[in-house]
């Protein structure tokens, strides 16, 4: 059977990882959450008190940086990890996520990022989700889909991801995030968010999970 790429972009909290995670399991592709990586290399910077402003130590920061995804066989799930170090757990607390988007605006950084999703992407089969896969990473992926919702239902998943975890943020304050996210992805200078002409955009605000992945599936299907 043929395999091909498929690039899920779209804001924050849009159910974007857990919608791609369940696609690629099903398709038994790759799940790549390249957001994961971007909260990596914010995690080492703000352990390594690194100064985003420098551009040196900021390339010196990436020679230093390796992350990795591994599958955990207890879980079925896929864990990140910097420097051989698990940060799964660690690179989705709110003090990441509030630093994550200056450090995602540095070109040197996208470079890294991009050049590596690249390489795990070129035998196809996988499933990316972030905010320039379609445009960036995989401008040629057979499946580009933009996913949205609203504040509210982003908002409530969120709180009940990080409820799950022990951490409590409340609506406020995860939509006062999202929207500050959204804002500096979308209006960066490199790889901007944006929906390509080409994708298709699904809003989750009222879908159930299963309908979220069933509408991949079936786009995938068609492609396949
Ligand atoms: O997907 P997630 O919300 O975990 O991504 C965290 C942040 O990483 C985003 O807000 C964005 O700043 C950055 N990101 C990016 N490009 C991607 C994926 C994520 O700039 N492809």
């Amino acid at each position: 059977m043929k395999k091909i790429n498929i690039a899920i972009d779209g804001f924050s909290g849009c159910g974007k990882s857990s919608t791609a995670k369940e696609v690629a399991k099903r398709l038994a592709y790759k799940f790549i959450d390249s957001g994961a990586m971007y909260r990596a290399v914010t995690l080492y910077i703000l352990q390594n008190k690194v100064d985003i402003k420098d551009e040196a130590q900021v390339l010196s920061a990436l020679d230093a940086i390796s992350i990795d995804f591994r599958h955990n066989p207890q879980t079925g799930k896929s864990e990140t990890f910097l420097n051989d170090v698990y940060v799964e757990e660690e690179i989705r607390k709110m003090y990441v996520s509030e630093f994550v988007s200056p450090v995602a605006a540095i070109k040197a950084v996208r470079m890294a990022m991009v050049a590596q999703q690249q390489e795990m992407g070129k035998d196809r089969g996988v499933v990316m989700d972030g905010r320039d896969i379609a445009s960036v990473v995989f401008p040629d992926a057979e499946l580009k889909i933009f996913m949205n919702a609203s504040d509210e239902a982003r908002a409530k998943r969120r709180q009940a991801e990080l409820g799950e975890k022990g951490e409590e943020a409340s609506l406020e304050e995860i939509v006062k995030n999202f929207r500050e996210r959204d804002l500096q992805d979308s209006t960066r200078e490199e790889s901007p968010l944006i929906q390509v002409p080409e994708a298709i955009v699904i809003d989750t605000s009222d879908l159930e999970f299963e309908e979220q992945v069933n509408k991949v599936l079936t786009l995938a299907k068609e492609q396949i």
